[in-house]
């Protein structure tokens, strides 16, 4: 089986604030998107990372990749990305040569993911599951709210049970003709690849996540995220 990543990176960074698309944002130095392509070309079971880079952006994004050392067994593409995440994403397996047969999907925006959580989502593809999503436990207890009438706040109208909750990261790991099936069935939004298997009827299997792999969203994540850098180096 050979294993191949599509790394969405075409999203502005709207919650980051103004600045470059957040996948060119640096951290300590180093953009995001380099962050994040290490992080996967550090699976030895990764041959290919496909980069979908901000639809004007593709360009940049080449330079970036020939400017920073990389593994020398890991090919590299890039491609121009679309509007929403799940269309990147598409664009993203479009562009997969067909030898490869499991596919990871990763933010950009999730550059400290460690490899060992890279090689967990891909075991569990190798040995049967068609749709593989980390998670963690959840911190905070989570409300459903209905709408708020005028001028009035928000209410509550359920509390999900904490224990049953997990936060999904990524790489989300998938048998790529029911990921490729997914994308071609699905066409409601989305905000990650597994529903979409998950609406196909198929079971999507969790493995431990990270706290490293959160998500670089709000300006308090690229403090958190720098300060993790920097430990790492120690
Ligand atoms: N993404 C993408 N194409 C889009 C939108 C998002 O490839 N049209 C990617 C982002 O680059 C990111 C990942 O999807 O790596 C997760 O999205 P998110 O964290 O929401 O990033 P942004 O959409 O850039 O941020 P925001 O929603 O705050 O604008
Ligand atoms: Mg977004």
């Amino acid at each position: 089986a050979r294993t191949a990543a599509v790394i969405p990176a075409a999203g502005r960074g709207v919650r980051l604030g103004p600045g470059a698309p957040k996948a060119l944002r640096t951290l300590n130095g180093t953009p995001m998107l380099i962050h994040a392509v290490r992080a996967l070309a550090a699976s030895r079971a990764v041959s290919l990372v496909v980069v979908v880079a901000p639809p004007d952006g593709a360009g940049e994004v080449k330079s970036l990749l020939d400017a920073h050392a990389l593994p020398d067994r890991t090919d590299f593409v890039v491609v121009p990305g679309g509007d929403s995440r799940q269309e990147s994403v598409r664009l993203g397996l479009d562009a997969l040569p067909p030898e490869y047969d499991i596919v990871l999907v990763h933010d950009a925006a999730r550059p400290l993911v460690p490899v060992d959580t890279v090689d967990g989502v891909i075991e569990a593809v190798r040995e049967g599951a068609p749709a593989v999503v980390p998670a963690l436990p959840l911190a905070d207890t989570v409300k459903e709210v209905g709408p708020a009438a005028p001028g009035e706040p928000e209410p509550v109208v359920a509390t999900p049970v904490r224990a049953r909750l997990r936060a999904v990261q990524t790489p989300q790991g998938f048998d790529r003709a029911t990921l490729v099936r997914a994308h071609e069935t699905v066409t409601e939004d989305v905000t990650d690849d597994a529903s979409m298997v998950e609406q196909l009827g198929l079971t999507v299997v969790v493995v431990p996540g990270h706290e490293e792999a959160f998500k670089v969203t709000r300006p308090l994540d690229l403090v958190l995220a720098e300060a993790v850098l920097a430990r790492r180096r120690l």
